[in-house]
């Protein structure tokens, strides 16, 4: 038996809540029986239902456009449940939250009732539990916990402790993140299962019995925190080959009736029991697991169960004559749990799952980079949805309903999450589920909207309309552009004050601008580019980019006035030679006068300085006809034609402009390649602005553009990527740490994913690239790293989504064009942490600008900070969104690692209580990382790894109220909290 207890309260007295036993929860415990001396199967039914990929997931849901592909998650669920109510045997697990959501909501109350009884009996058991089962090569961490945060909560309301997935399930991602095994350790799962690794992995696992073992998941966190007991599924996450009784399937059925024709039982059983014995020689133990179902199956679950009911009546018969296997409907909490009982020692490892090849010429590395627009626009979708939680709760319940009518987070927090299912940001789906995705990110940033205009006028004291402007990136915004006098409200969701350049389309040649306290801001106008004048075709007509740089307080605003000069001086103007250099206070930047290209690049505070040539370059695709294999380039696969990229010009046409506020060289190489390199008075990093298409396929050839830094740094054949853009793991050109690599793929099977971060270094210098989305990466050469912007290609690569990866829309019929950032750092590697820890975190969470026409109310209240002190560089304030009524949840992180930095790696204090300006903290009570849990309630298995003991952890806070983080750790609190 498994108590569960649950209980939330805080006294009056306002000491730190307790979390107390007030009521009791008994899940049965159900696991069926096993056989000490025998060798277990368990069978574990189950479905995988995509949250769109070939089809939206409203589609997939409905069972709409069967015509794509035959697939109804209703007719699923509807069907399993009657299934599991005829038999009491019958077991499934269910995965992704989004959809069962989506049924639950349309059930009668005597169903649902039904439904909790078969949870609490473990009939049906939820795995995994989030909205959906994520991407891993291509995902945020805060995405990630986002959304596993959405679809624990809705099992836990739903279900209580008894709907809680006590194991981590991401059967089909193609490749696995170090960073989501460590959150899953931190979310309280006690295992994690999945199905597909490197196919030379596997072999040498299979070998060694280590397709079990132990994952220390951060190299940072005391364990066990981060360790997850890791298994890799048999066969994928199908049923081993003549087992599929699904109506999606053609195996013959068993035909038990000796009467009948074709009796074949005895047939099924041999096979079965060859099976099982030749799948326990890979496994450690007696217990084995079998997935009893695929892709969208179970729409019939009679057919299943009845074949399954069957199978394991007869194979067990067989115990009679003298069989050692015993076959049982299980689930993988019961497998896990045998795996636990057997008290082993188990493999452990500290690196992580990526590349993921199925075959010598198959690396699934090309979708690190697929779909650049979608993957930029989920980044953006994560900041916005940030500030908007964060806003609903500082601004308070006229958030929700104010002056510009309901406004909510909720849309846009499942679009988000919905966002981060394996086929979506990874860019692995059909073009018309894209489209879904984007469409729902967009109508989520809809709804946010209302409640950012309802947030900031509560905390302005203003109600005049705010205007978005969301193609900023191309110089558009109807307001800048033609206003003579407008302000404009910049958002910091961070939790320090943060200082940014931001550039404004307008079309006047002069402005004044002055912040909240009327002191005039140093501005300065350039020209709009040509090639930005193409890109944004006829979105906008601004001729001009007014540049100056604003600061807004910690979790709050700053306001900004600009007014049109009549008859001002000319706009800065473009210099058409190139100059040989660039420089502020902290970087030196050196360009090569015949090329026009990046010559080196110094840090003037170090004192450091590397050469640094930078270039594009293309991969021509294969197209599937070369030698050796017949696999072509796709959505998923990178497969260039050949290890040498095509130069796509040796030199670049250059502009300079050079002012005080901003100096940059604009670089054109060709009309689908050109490129700002960009240094603004006050930044530590130079800026790559980087603009790539529409790809030119008249010559029939699919093309992967690729940036390459080549540097004097000696790198000796390693380089650095972040995984899932927090903690760094290092990579060795055609190496795995774990076995012995037949490098197949020169450039693909050196590819990584990088989510925000890559570095090369040597003894004395570091160059770091921050990214402001997911792309994938690789160092071929010594010194050198490349960076994959933009793909397009021509074939399908035969892993399902039966489309090439060909992107146009209606403003670019002849191909996408894509514009994105690339910001380098210069570094001594000692220090090279405090200067791209802050700024990769200001990547990805971006100041929110709105904007208001004309004069504003005298008493707008023109800056604001919800907190009452910045918090220390090392602690970033991941999470701040409404929870309930009256509570919110808080996540505090430590964002450095524990050898990255000498001053912020160390522990750092927080009070909870002296946090909020706008909010009185009653009391509080700490959480699993998914806020599922009550972290003292939080008990996982403990597992022991071969050679090394696990240390426990131990910690204290200082006092009630105060809060101690410690590298890379993050705490997740539910506030009982107070308007102020
Ligand atoms: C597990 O094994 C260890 C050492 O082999 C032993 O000391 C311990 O008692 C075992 N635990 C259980 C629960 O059997
Ligand atoms: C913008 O400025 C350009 C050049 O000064 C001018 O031709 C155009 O009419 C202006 N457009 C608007 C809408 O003001
Ligand atoms: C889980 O849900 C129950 C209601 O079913 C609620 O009382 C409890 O506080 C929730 N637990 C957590 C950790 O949020
Ligand atoms: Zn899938």
């Amino acid at each position: 038996m498994n108590i569960c207890r649950h209980c939330f309260s805080c006294d009056s007295s306002r000491v730190r809540c307790t979390v107390c036993v007030h009521s009791v929860f008994v899940c049965v415990q159900s696991c069926h029986a096993t056989k000490p001396n025998m060798l277990n199967v368990h069978l574990v039914p189950h479905t995988h239902d995509d949250v769109g990929w070939l089809k939206t997931v409203d589609q997939y849901y409905y069972g709409d456009r069967n015509n794509i592909q035959h697939a109804g998650v209703q007719y699923i669920l509807d069907s399993v449940v009657d299934q599991l109510l005829k038999n009491p045997d019958r077991r499934f697990i269910y995965v992704e939250t989004a959809f069962f959501y989506r049924w639950w909501k349309q059930q009668s109350s005597s169903m649902q009732q039904a439904v909790k009884q078969l949870v609490n009996e473990g009939r049906l058991e939820f795995v995994n539990g989030g909205w959906c089962m994520s991407d891993e090569a291509t995902t945020h961490y805060s995405a990630v916990i986002d959304q596993m945060t959405i679809g624990l909560r809705f099992l836990n309301e739903t279900f209580g402790p008894c709907g809680r997935p006590r194991v981590a399930w991401h059967i089909d991602p193609f490749g696995h993140a170090r960073e989501h095994a460590s959150m899953f350790a931190q979310m309280g799962f006690d295992g994690f299962f999945f199905g597909r690794l490197d196919y030379q992995d596997r072999a040498h696992r299979m070998m060694e019995k280590e397709q079990e073992l132990l994952w220390r998941a951060s190299d940072s966190l005391t364990p066990p925190v981060a360790d997850l007991f890791t298994g890799i599924l048999p066969n994928g996450y199908n049923p081993p080959e003549g087992f599929c009784w699904d109506q999606l399937c053609s195996d013959p059925p068993i035909r038990d009736d000796p009467d009948l024709e074709d009796y074949n039982v005895d047939d099924v059983v041999a096979r079965f029991l060859l099976i099982a014995n030749s799948q326990s020689l890979v496994y450690k133990t007696n217990h084995i697991i079998m997935t009893m179902g695929s892709d969208f199956q179970y729409e019939n679950a009679n057919l299943w169960y009845k074949n399954l009911d069957k199978l394991i009546h007869y194979v067990n018969a067989q115990q009679t004559n003298g069989s050692r296997v015993n076959v049982l409907y299980s689930t993988p909490s019961c497998y896990l749990q045998e795996l636990h009982r057997a008290n082993l020692t188990w493999s452990l490892k500290t690196d992580d799952f990526f590349p993921y090849a199925d075959d010598a010429h198959d690396f699934w590395t090309g979708y690190f980079t697929s779909r650049p627009a979608l993957k930029r626009y989920e980044r953006i979708s994560n900041s916005n949805l940030q500030t908007c939680n964060q806003l609903e709760v500082l601004g308070g319940p006229t958030s929700r309903k104010g002056p510009f009518g309901k406004g909510d987070s909720q849309t846009m927090k499942k679009a988000m999450a919905v966002a981060q299912h394996h086929d979506a940001v990874s860019g692995t789906e059909k073009q018309h589920v894209a489209n879904d995705y984007a469409r729902r990110l967009a109508n989520g940033w809809q709804h946010c909207k209302v409640l950012v205009s309802n947030s900031l006028a509560a905390l302005s004291g203003l109600s005049a309309e705010r205007i978005y402007c969301d193609n900023l990136n191309i110089s558009v915004c109807p307001l800048t552009e033609s206003s003579k006098k407008f302000s404009v409200n910049v958002y910091n969701p961070l939790a320090r004050p943060v200082t940014w350049p931001i550039r404004l389309p307008v079309n006047g040649t002069a402005y004044s601008v002055s912040d909240a306290k009327g002191k005039p801001v140093d501005c300065l106008v350039v020209p709009v580019s040509e090639v930005t004048h193409g890109v944004r075709r006829r979105r906008g007509f601004a001729v001009n980019e007014l540049v100056f740089q604003v600061q807004a307080p910690p979790l709050g605003y700053s306001t900004y006035t600009v007014s049109l000069i009549q008859g001002g001086p000319p706009p800065a103007s473009a210099q058409p030679r190139g100059p040989t250099m660039i420089q502020n206070k902290f970087l030196q930047v050196t360009f090569d006068p015949d090329t026009g290209l990046l010559s080196g690049l110094s840090n003037l505070e170090t004192k450091q300085s590397i050469k640094l040539t930078q270039n594009f370059y293309w991969y021509n695709a294969s197209d599937g006809n070369n030698a050796g294999s017949r696999q072509p380039s796709g959505a998923y696969i990178f497969r260039p034609n050949s290890s040498t990229p095509f130069i796509i010009s040796r030199t670049a046409k250059t502009q300079t402009i050079l002012t005080s506020v901003v100096q940059e060289v604009r670089q054109w190489f060709a009309p689908w390649v050109s490129q700002v390199v960009r240094l603004y008075a006050d930044s530590r990093a130079l800026e790559l602005e980087w603009t790539v298409g529409p790809l030119p396929i008249d010559d029939s050839l699919g093309k992967e553009v690729i940036t390459r830094l080549d540097t004097s740094i000696k790198t000796s054949g390693y380089f650095y990527t972040d995984s899932n853009g927090r903690e760094m793991l290092q990579r060795k050109k055609d190496f795995r740490p774990t076995w012995n690599l037949k490098q197949s793929e020169p450039i693909a099977g050196n590819y990584y994913p990088i989510n925000s971060r890559a570095y090369i270094k040597d003894d004395v210098d570091q160059l770091t690239v921050v990214t402001d989305r997911s792309q994938g990466g690789g160092s071929i050469q010594n010194g050198s790293l490349e960076i994959m912007l933009h793909r397009r290609l021509l074939y399908d690569d035969f892993r399902g989504v039966g489309e090439p990866l060909n992107e146009t829309s209606h403003i670019f019929p002849e191909g996408l064009v894509v514009r994105g950032r690339l910001l380098l750092t210069l570094d001594p590697p000692q220090t090279a942490a405090d200067t791209h820890r802050p700024l990769a975190e200001e990547t990805v969470l971006q100041p929110l600008l709105t904007f208001i026409d004309g004069d504003l109310k005298p008493n707008t209240q023109l800056e604001f900070s919800g907190l009452l002190a910045p918090l220390p560089p090392a602690v970033h304030l991941l999470t701040l969104s409404q929870w309930d009524e009256d509570s919110v949840l808080l996540r505090l992180e430590h964002q450095f690692q524990s050898w990255e930095s000498k001053v912020n790696s160390e522990p750092v204090t927080v009070n909870l209580q002296k946090l909020f300006s706008t909010l009185e903290v009653l009391g509080v009570a700490e959480l699993n990382l998914s806020a599922n849990q009550w972290k003292d309630e939080m008990k996982r298995f403990d597992w022991t790894p071969e050679k090394e003991k696990p240390l426990l952890k131990t910690y204290e806070d200082p006092a009630t109220w105060e809060v101690t983080l410690r590298p890379m750790e993050i705490r997740t609190f539910l506030l009982k909290v107070n308007l102020r």
